[in-house]
């Protein structure tokens, strides 16, 4: 097959561009639909440079002078998304409940039931405290870590804040087994993530950057958190 410009490899199936077919309709047919469709304004999504395009990624990295930190609901994704995302930057990938539990020697759901959430919420904040201080990477952070005041005036005072966002019955399907989440540890799960997160919206909210995972895979959430840094940043 002869190649073909960027800008028609970026071009996705979907509702607008259903029936847009490069392989059956060849060069000329499909410049022809592309102009259609850039007329109709639906081709921006395809254009190099547009909103889709990846951004360049040692120059982003290279911009990147504090830690980014994932907030969001459990189940949001922080650690998968998070874990790809140090790796496309090459970064370091920290996890304020791994750091935790290591220097407790005990688990977060022992925690809880052994000192309770404040006492959990204070060891939370100095895990994310520590990791403030170290330079940049990325940030998995507790989902009720930007609850607590202290630890969100750190977070949005020495890290850059990234929610993931998603709807509670994406997060329960995520989440799988909720032994390890303790706050689930109730009747209805779902309806204690819907009151959750209707009760941390606001504080989801100081985060500098958004982005709703809900019909995201891993790979995508990573390319969707690039692209909303590197026009954070403004690097390109
Ligand atoms: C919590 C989320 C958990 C963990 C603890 C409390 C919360 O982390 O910190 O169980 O308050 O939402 P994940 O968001 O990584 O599951």
């Amino acid at each position: 097959m002869e190649s073909l410009p960027a800008a028609w490899l970026c071009l996705k199936p979907g509702r607008h561009h259903s029936r847009f077919d490069i392989r059956r309709s060849g060069k000329i047919a499909a410049l022809a639909q592309l102009r259609a469709l850039a007329m109709s304004g639906i081709m921006h999504a395809a254009m190099p440079n547009s909103h889709s395009s990846m951004p360049d990624i040692a120059a982003l990295a290279r911009a990147i002078d504090r830690p980014l930190a994932l907030v969001g609901m459990m189940g949001s994704g922080k650690s998968l998304v998070g874990r790809r995302l140090a790796q496309r930057l090459d970064l370091p990938f920290i996890d304020s409940d791994a750091e935790i539990e290591k220097s407790a020697g005990i688990t977060i759901t022992e925690i809880f039931e052994l000192a309770g959430e404040e006492r959990f919420r204070t060891l939370e904040r100095n895990a994310i405290s520590d990791a403030a201080d170290s330079g940049p990477s990325v940030l998995s952070t507790g989902g009720g870590s930007i609850c607590t005041p202290e630890t969100a005036a750190l977070l949005c005072d020495r890290t850059i804040v990234i929610w993931l966002q998603a709807k509670p019955e994406t997060l329960l399907s995520r989440i799988g087994s909720i032994s390890s989440r303790p706050l689930l540890h109730t009747d209805d799960p779902l309806a204690t993530l819907r009151d959750l997160a209707e009760r941390r919206a606001a504080d989801y909210g100081k985060a500098h950057i958004t982005v709703t995972t809900d019909q995201l895979s891993a790979a995508a959430a990573v390319a969707a958190v690039l692209r909303a840094l590197d026009s954070h940043l403004a690097v390109s």
